[in-house]
């Protein structure tokens, strides 16, 4: 016991010699911002990624000064990839930090947990990355800087009969996802008003180990592809699985799959598979380029994936929002979020629509030769 308390002594000496000690965000001398994230457990390249991409927009704006005359302070909890511990991390950071707003999650089901709470309590959320439509309506203090998987689902649809030229998809959802359940839900709508025949569709819950049941039967049903709407590491196993079943037809999937351990998990059975996701570090925008290289240059050298960009994203859109408003009050800074318009952002130019939700373009990722290749831009 004695050792901890005696961190906490010499911590809490310290702090208060910066003055953070006990001041509520705005009369103190920072601001605080909180951000909760996957750092650890099964999607950590999620929170790791987003994290570090929201540190890096703190860190160039303290430098060159802050905003309203204070620096910015970023609290960061991690939810471990786990249900109930969103709800924890913004209570804390609300009823005990005092932050003045919250980033995350990239998660949909995590941010769908969390955005009730920021709304009760007046405090302005913005995801960096999750689609499933329902999240912004839980009300008018939670935004997001990406689209939705309306836009997305659509997409993926139209992709599945006019490149793949699929005339029958199987959709294999993972049933413990929001984000998998609502991604499905769009694509087969858009897929099906178009023409195209959903045939067999099966589940599996995230974070299973063998899928060869459910791939077995897509494979006796002969789709001409497979929708798979999860998460990388999932989505990777489902991949290799098929391989070994000697399935070849194209599997494809949304922005869920981006992760460098897709890759490293799946490695050759990925091969010619598609996903759409949010931006290219490849795009070539002078946003993009400056993005990338203060990113290496911050991370050693690491490339930034589509969270990194989206997570750098949320947090400079709630800066230019709090500089705009000229205060952290919060009905103030919700409407100045709300107003956000051509903002120029690392992944695109980024304007919130009535429903608080980005308006942006999506590419297509076509993986060759073990690796990411842009392949196709869809406007909105
Ligand atoms: N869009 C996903 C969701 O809502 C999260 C995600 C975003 C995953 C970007 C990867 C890349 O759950």
């Amino acid at each position: 016991m004695k050792p901890t308390r005696l961190i906490f002594a010499t911590a809490a000496f310290a702090l208060s010699m910066l003055g953070l000690a006990g001041c509520k965000s705005g009369g103190g001398n920072t601001i605080k911002v909180g951000e909760f994230a996957s750092l650890t457990g099964k999607e950590a390249t999620f929170g790791t990624s987003s994290h570090e991409g929201t540190l890096l927009a703190f860190e160039e704006v303290n430098a060159a000064g802050g905003v309203l005359g204070k620096q910015l302070e970023l609290l960061t909890e991690d939810d471990q990839t786990k249900a109930g511990e969103p709800a924890n991390a913004v209570n804390k950071l609300i009823s005990k930090d005092g932050v003045v707003s919250i980033l995350g999650e990239v998660a949909s089901s995590r941010s769908l947990e969390a955005a009730p709470i920021c709304q009760q309590n007046k405090i302005p959320m913005i995801s960096p990355a999750s689609t499933n439509p329902t999240v912004t309506q839980e009300g008018d203090y939670v935004f997001r800087v990406c689209f939705t998987d309306t836009f997305q689902g659509a997409a993926l649809a139209n992709f599945a009969s006019g490149t793949l030229k699929a005339h029958k998809v199987a959709v294999l959802t993972d049933v413990k996802s929001d984000y998998s359940k609502g991604l499905a839900k769009s694509f087969k709508e858009k897929y099906t008003s178009s023409g195209g025949v959903v045939g067999i569709e099966l589940d599996f819950n995230g974070g299973d180990k063998d899928f060869k049941g459910q791939l077995t039967a897509i494979k006796s049903d002969a789709p001409d592809a497979i929708f798979l709407p999860g998460y990388y590491n999932d989505v990777a196993l489902i991949c290799i699985q098929a391989k070994q079943l000697g399935m070849n037809i194209p599997i494809f999937g949304g922005d869920g799959w981006e992760s460098e351990s897709l890759l490293s998990i799946g490695k050759e059975a990925m091969e010619g598979h598609y996903f759409s996701t949010h931006c290219s570090p490849d795009q070539g925008t002078p946003e993009m380029v400056r993005f990338v290289e203060s990113y290496k240059k911050r991370f050693s050298g690491k490339f930034p994936d589509a969270m990194a960009v989206l997570g750098y994203d949320s947090a400079r859109v709630l800066i230019d929002a709090i500089k705009r408003a000229n205060t952290t009050e919060s009905a103030a800074l919700r409407a100045a979020i709300a107003s956000t318009k051509d903002f120029s952002g690392a992944s695109g130019k980024i304007t919130l629509n009535a429903n608080r939700d980005a308006m942006k373009a999506l590419v297509f990722i076509r993986i060759n030769a073990g690796k990411f290749t842009y392949h196709t831009t869809v406007n909105p």
